[in-house]
Order: structure tokens, then C-alpha cells, then sequence
């Protein structure tokens, strides 16, 4: 960094890769603004981050790592969703920042963390001077969408929603949480719980960018101070102004890059669907051979992510089958993937940061949400910003191998009207995205107020 830094900011991520990948890029940009970052990790999980941010060549970090006792084992699984599980988190993570924090002189400017452990406030009130700055990994049209519900305004299983600066919603368009909660009810709760004091942080940091929610952002801004910062992907494909900032740093997967980006190499521009469901979703066993016989039947190469735990549920002999038209790997480098002139489209279960990397690299996309926020995702990328389409599930959300075939055909097909459209869409909001981070862009200004807020 050369210079004194000009604050000290602690940054809190649950240990997951929808989560790590965001919060770790905003602390880049804050260290690029000549702040000083500690990455904040639990004590279960500390150990095989530092082990896969040197695998993933992240040595060159420029943050340090520290571990806060979350009181569970090395190794435990950071994916539990019992209600114990967040109960002793709580406690333990908040005690063991409070210490770090006490011992610290001088104290931090900031604590930056994931809006899923919102009691990180009431830790950061007990220092006066340490601002509360909660990061919020999806976008305000999902935040808008819990605090509407959240406020009485709608029910759950309620299938035509008519929201303020929103198009009217169906039911299966809303985070899943909301349209049946009794998927899981610890996650429901936990995701609920980033706005139980929304009106008490002093920093409400969004992992998008302005022209994507428009109005929605209007709506929360006249009651937050909502501000958007994203999107919070590598600069090498942005601004570039982050000398060497390729990848996120921490992968808790291990990627094959070489054999992807060798496949890719070898066909033709355009030509590739490529296939992920990040590093979460579950796909049933019925559905699973359903989308193998859709991707096969499109006839186009494809690219296909499918976890190593997701494997089993292959039809059997299907490598054989598909020979050199498609690849199938456990884990993909995807803004790699995603950048390669080979990628015709992205068929994604909407993650919001797969999302975000598609919508910055002008990538057109086939919306196949599976969990939580995605739904919602899904509904804009078809009919908002018309950057992708949704497949159509039936009323047991299962879709076919014929209406995979007809996405594909809309968004792949040189003839495809709707095709071209979403193309052209799609280039229209990258010029968008990248300006976001650009030097005097939106979101870059927003990190530069943080910063200049904070700094004492
Ligand atoms: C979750 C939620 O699903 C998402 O909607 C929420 O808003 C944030 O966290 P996840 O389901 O894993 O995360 O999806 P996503 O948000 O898309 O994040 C996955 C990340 O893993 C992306 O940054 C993606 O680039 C990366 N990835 C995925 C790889 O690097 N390689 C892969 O093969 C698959």
C-alpha cells in the first residue's frame, strides 16, 4: 500500500462462496483506497480458507486473516442450517469479535459485515466510533420484496403481489422463502433477520449497481441510505484499475481451469452453453437427468458444472454419450469461463453474484432458479432488464428436457429475434456495469464517500 493507511476497517463474511466472493472484493477496493482490511473469519472454517486462498494464488492478498471462535470444530460444515447452529454463532462469533476489538488500539473505523449476522451491530455499538456498515449480497428489489412481507403487506403463498416501484409479481416470482417458508425455516429466519435493524446501521452497502433497480433503489433510499457499490467481481473485468485482481482470492472449490479453458479453445466463437447452479443449489435426481437429456438434445456444446456431490445423479454412461460436445467438470474458474469467446449463454440458477458476473460480461443468460433470492433474479433478467429468458417449470417446479431445448433455441439460435434482443441487451448493461466501478462512476463514489465517512 505504500502510505499510511487511512482507516482500519474489519470485514465479517459467513464462511460461504456466495458471501466470501463479494465481501472480499470490497475489501480490495477499500485496500486500493489506501485503507487497511482484516478479513474475518470463523475458527471452523479459518484453517481451510488460509489453505484455499494460497491454493487459489492468493498469497499476494493484500489483507490479513483472523479467526474469530465460533465455538464448533475445525471442519464443521459451514452449509448447517439448524437453528443451533446460527444460535451458537451468534453468541460465540460476537463474543470473540468483542474481544478482538477491545484488545485492538487503535480501534477499527468499521466493522463491514454480511447483513446475515446482523447482531454484528450491537457488538460495534459497544465501541463508540466503530461504525456498523452491513453488506447486503443481494439486491434491494429482494431486500424491498422481505421488507414489504416482512412489514404485513403481503402473505406467504400469495400469488399476485403488486409491490411499490415494482411490475406486479406472481407468487413464484418472489424469493422462495416467502412463497413457501416451510422449505427451511432457520434460513427463512436468518434471512428475515438482516432487516430487524436496518434503521440503526450507518452504512447500507448493496452488492449492485445503480441502473439495475432504478426505482426500487428510489424507494429505499427515501428511508436508508442506500448505497450501491457493485458489482463486487474482479477488476480485470471491469476498470482493470486493480493491477492483477483476476479472481476473488478464496476458492473453497477446487476449479479446473486448464481443461475448461483448453475445451473452450477448441470450439468455435459463440458456440458454448455454459451450465451452473453455484455452489449450493441441489437439483433432484429426476431433474437431473432431465436437464442431461435437454442439453443433449439442443445439439450445442456445453460447458457443465456439476459438484462433486452432485455427480452421482449423472445418467449413467452419459461422458461416453456426449463425447467431445460437452465437458463436465466438479467446479469451473467461471469468470473465466464466462469472459471466453466460446460462451454463447449462461443457463444459471440466478445466484445474485453469477448474476453480476454475467450482467458484466454481456453474457446472455437462461434463468433455472432453484433456492432463495433466484426466483426473483430470474423474473427481472427475463422481463425487466431482458437480458435472458426463465425456463417454465410445472406446477411441481419440475422443467423438461423440450422447454430446456426451447430456451436454448431462443437465446442461442443466430435467427432468434428474441435472441438478438437479448443480446444487445445484454452489452448495453456490461457498458453500465463497468462504469459503476469506474473512477468517478456511482458505485465507486459510494466507496469513496464510505471511505472518506469513516476515516477519522
Ligand atoms: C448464494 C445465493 O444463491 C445467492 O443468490 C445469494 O445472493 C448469494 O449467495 P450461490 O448459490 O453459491 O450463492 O451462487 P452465486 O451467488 O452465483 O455464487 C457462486 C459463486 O461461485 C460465483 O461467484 C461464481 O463465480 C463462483 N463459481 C460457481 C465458480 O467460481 N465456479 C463454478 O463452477 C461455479
Amino acid at each position: 500500500m505504500g502510505e499510511e493507511a487511512i482507516a482500519n476497517v474489519l470485514v465479517f463474511s459467513i464462511p460461504i462462496q456466495g458471501h466470501i466472493n463479494p465481501l472480499l472484493q470490497f475489501s480490495k477496493r477499500l485496500i486500493s483506497k489506501n485503507v487497511s482490511v482484516t478479513f474475518l473469519t470463523t475458527s471452523s472454517t479459518h484453517n481451510n480458507i488460509i489453505r484455499r486462498s494460497t491454493a487459489g494464488g492468493a498469497t499476494a492478498l493484500p489483507l490479513s486473516f483472523v479467526p474469530l471462535d465460533d465455538g464448533f470444530e475445525e471442519g464443521h460444515p459451514s452449509t448447517d442450517t439448524s437453528p443451533e447452529y446460527f444460535a451458537k454463532l451468534e453468541e460465540n462469533v460476537s463474543r470473540s469479535l468483542s474481544q478482538l476489538i477491545s484488545s485492538m488500539e487503535p480501534k477499527p473505523n468499521a466493522v463491514v459485515y454480511d447483513s446475515c449476522s446482523p447482531w454484528i451491530l450491537d457488538v460495534c455499538r459497544k465501541y463508540p466510533g466503530v461504525a456498523a456498515a452491513s453488506f447486503f449480497t443481494q439486491c434491494s428489489i429482494v431486500n424491498a420484496i422481505y421488507i414489504h412481507f416482512l412489514r404485513g403487506e403481503f402473505k406467504e403463498f400469495q400469488d399476485d403481489v403488486v409491490l411499490p416501484a415494482m411490475p406486479p409479481l406472481k407468487g413464484s416470482d418472489l424469493p422462495v422463502f416467502l412463497y413457501d417458508n416451510n422449505l427451511c425455516r432457520p434460513l427463512f429466519e436468518l434471512i428475515s433477520s438482516q432487516f430487524v435493524n436496518v434503521d440503526d446501521i450507518d452504512f447500507f452497502l448493496v452488492n449492485s449497481f445503480d441502473e439495475l433497480e432504478v426505482e426500487v433503489l428510489e424507494w429505499m433510499k427515501n428511508q436508508w441510505p442506500v448505497k450501491n457499490i457493485g458489482p463486487m467481481i474482479p477488476s480485470t473485468y471491469l476498470d482493470k484499475r486493480l493491477a492483477g485482481d483476476k479472481d476473488y482470492g478464496i476458492s473453497l472449490f477446487n476449479a479446473q481451469v486448464n481443461e475448461c479453458l483448453d475445451w473452450l479453445d477448441s470450439k468455435p466463437p459463440g458456440s458454448v452453453i455454459y451450465v451452473s447452479f453455484g455452489s449450493l443449489a441441489v437439483l433432484k435426481d429426476d431433474q437431473m437427468i432431465e436437464l442431461a437429456a435437454g442439453l443433449k438434445q439442443t445439439g450445442h456444446n456445453f460447458l457443465w458444472v456439476v459438484r462433486e456431490t452432485e455427480t452421482k445423479k449423472l445418467p449413467s454412461n452419459y461422458i461416453e454419450e456426449i463425447g467431445d460436445r460437452g465437458l463436465i467438470v466438479n467446479w469451473s474458474p467461471q469468470l473465466q469461463v464466462l469472459a471466453h469467446k466460446s460462451i454463447g449463454c449462461f443457463m444459471t440458477h440466478c445466484g445474485w453474484n453469477s448474476t453480476l458476473e454475467a450482467l458484466s460480461l454481456g453474457v446472455a443468460l437462461i434463468g433455472m432458479p432453484a433456492y432463495s433470492d433466484q426466483p426473483t433474479n430470474a423474473k427481472f433478467i427475463e422481463d425487466v432488464w431482458k437480458v435472458g429468458v426463465r425456463v417454465k417449470a410445472d406446477k411441481d417446479g419440475f422443467v423438461t428436457k423440450e422447454e430446456i431445448v426451447r430456451c436454448v433455441g431462443e437465446v442461442m439460435e443466430e435467427t432468434s429475434k428474441k435472441g438478438k434482443e437479448i443480446r444487445k441487451n445484454a452489452l448495453r448493461l456490461m457498458e453500465f456495469a463497468k462504469e459503476a466501478l469506474a473512477e468517478g462512476g456511482n458505485s465507486d463514489k459510494n466507496i469513496d464517500e464510505f471511505v472518506a465517512k469513516i476515516a477519522r
